[in-house]
């Protein structure tokens, strides 16, 4: 017998960690619609406390909701479940340890400590009969872990892909749109709230990474180490490197990709890759955030939608919530489902794709010649060409390859840029084919 009707409602009571942009986002969401969750679980919910660091700051609830002892919230024996907002490693895995072991449930939309934790703290939660869930770690307010999880489950996945940060993506949309350069348009999206004043997490793909990740781990069924990963951000990209996509009929995304070479070894990545115009993932802008995939049985597949901002990562946390809330009330086991550690991943050298080459070079006769021989000893083919002479008797080639092996085209690019003809590498991207 449920232990809630509706003219009995069980009160599930629920402790906040954390009131920032998802915090404050899922505390209205939870307000706004208490009518429509009461419908959907037959619980009340009771917000009881809500952890934060700095007590002075102004908040929009009565101050006696707050508390800067988040040990007094996860500890509390009335309490149900506990949303871990906050971010970060160490803190945030401190408390919702502590919060497993004091009996509580768990929801979090901590990339950082899923990706780098999730195996030990999923497994701890079901000795305990506890849900740990994070739909919002990975693409905000996109519902693709739960897909993951359960209704694609039966699927053999062949290959995913994702645009997975919303920072990086408005930067790369705005370069290629307005010809304008990193540095100006990074600054923007610092002035318009999109990147935050330290942007290493999103810039250089850290964020992308913790999602790739945890996106692996749900697929495959084992954590990878993240030390394993290839990653690189988007830095380095030029404006001409944005034109020569545009000739070659690609677009620049950051993607993080994942796909199994043989049972427990994957090639897990991240980096700025070039994707044809007619893929799907090629059309995802702005802000906006994707999970490409290819299934066995399902074929491709796309989610899409907002990867970041309070409204849609409440969304995803909220969900998270009334699934706890529905275990609760049905008296059902916690429903987290575990995955092992010890995924292998194997290096980026072994990749084997095509690639994209940029050379400043002499510009005289033979030099196109001297290149493609050594490319070609190196078994590296060309597939597509562009030429341009610039001043001082200079030249740009762009060049894009036939698919050869990482190690070959790094090998082959370092013999290239010691001939006289070439006076530079200028930049050399991986591009995807499906
Ligand atoms: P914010 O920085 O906006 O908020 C963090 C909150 O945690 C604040 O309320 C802060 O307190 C509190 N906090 C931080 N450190 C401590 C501490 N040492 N002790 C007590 N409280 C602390 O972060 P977000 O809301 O943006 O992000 C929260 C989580 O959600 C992160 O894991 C993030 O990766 C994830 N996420 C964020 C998304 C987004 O769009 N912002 C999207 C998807 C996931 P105080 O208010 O006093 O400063
Ligand atoms: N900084 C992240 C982004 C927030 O830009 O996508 C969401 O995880």
């Amino acid at each position: 017998m449920p232990s809630s009707t509706l003219a009995n409602p069980r009160t599930i009571k629920v402790g906040f960690l954390g009131f920032g942009t998802v915090g404050e986002g899922t505390h209205r969401m939870l307000s706004d619609n208490v009518d429509e969750i009461f419908r959907k679980t037959g619980a009340k919910i009771n917000i009881t406390s809500i952890g934060i660091k700095d007590a002075s700051k102004a908040r929009c609830l009565p101050s006696e909701l707050f508390t800067t002892d988040l040990k007094s919230i996860v500890t509390d024996p009335k309490i149900d479940v506990v949303l871990e907002l906050i971010g970060g490693e160490e803190l945030a895995g401190e408390m919702v340890d502590l919060a497993l072991d004091h009996g509580k449930h768990v929801v979090t939309a901590n990339k950082e400590l899923i990706a780098k934790q999730g195996s030990r703290l999923i497994s701890k939660a079901r000795k305990k009969n506890l849900d740990l869930h994070f739909e919002a770690a990975v693409g905000g307010g996109i519902p693709v872990v739960q897909a993951l999880k359960h209704q694609l489950a039966g699927n053999d996945v062949i290959k995913l892909m994702g645009i997975l940060n919303g920072t990086t993506n408005y930067i790369l949309t705005r370069m290629e749109a307005e010809g304008a350069n990193f540095a100006d348009v990074l600054a923007d999206a610092q002035k318009l709230g999109y990147a935050e004043a330290d942007s290493t997490n999103d810039v250089d793909g850290f964020d992308t990474m913790y999602k790739i990740a945890i996106l692996a781990a749900i697929t495959f069924g084992k954590q990878v180490d993240l030390s394993d990963i290839h990653r690189e951000g988007i830095r380095s990209i030029g404006t001409e490197d944005m034109h020569y996509a545009e000739v070659f009929g690609y677009r620049i995304k950051l993607l993080g990709i994942c796909e199994e070479i043989e049972p427990d070894t994957l090639m897990v990545r991240v980096h700025p890759t070039m994707i044809p115009r007619t893929h799907q993932l090629a059309h995802v802008d702005d802000v906006f955030n994707a999970v490409w995939l290819k299934g066995d049985f399902v074929g491709d597949l796309m989610f899409s939608g907002r990867g970041a901002g309070g409204d849609p990562t409440a969304s995803a946390v909220v969900g998270d919530l009334i699934d706890v809330c529905r275990n609760i009330v049905n008296e059902g086991d916690g429903s987290a489902i575990p995955y092992g550690e010890g995924m292998k991943s194997l290096p980026i050298s072994e990749l084997e794709t095509r690639y994209y080459l940029r050379l400043e070079v002499q510009d005289c006769p033979g030099t196109l010649g001297q290149i493609s021989t050594t490319l070609g000893r190196r078994k590296v083919g060309l597939t597509a060409m562009e030429m341009k002479s610039k001043v001082g008797g200079l030249g740009e080639i762009a060049f894009l390859t036939h698919v050869c092996r990482e190690e070959d085209f790094v090998a082959a690019i370092e013999e290239v840029g010691n001939l006289d003809c070439v006076t530079k590498i200028e930049s050399w991207m991986r591009v995807e084919q499906s």
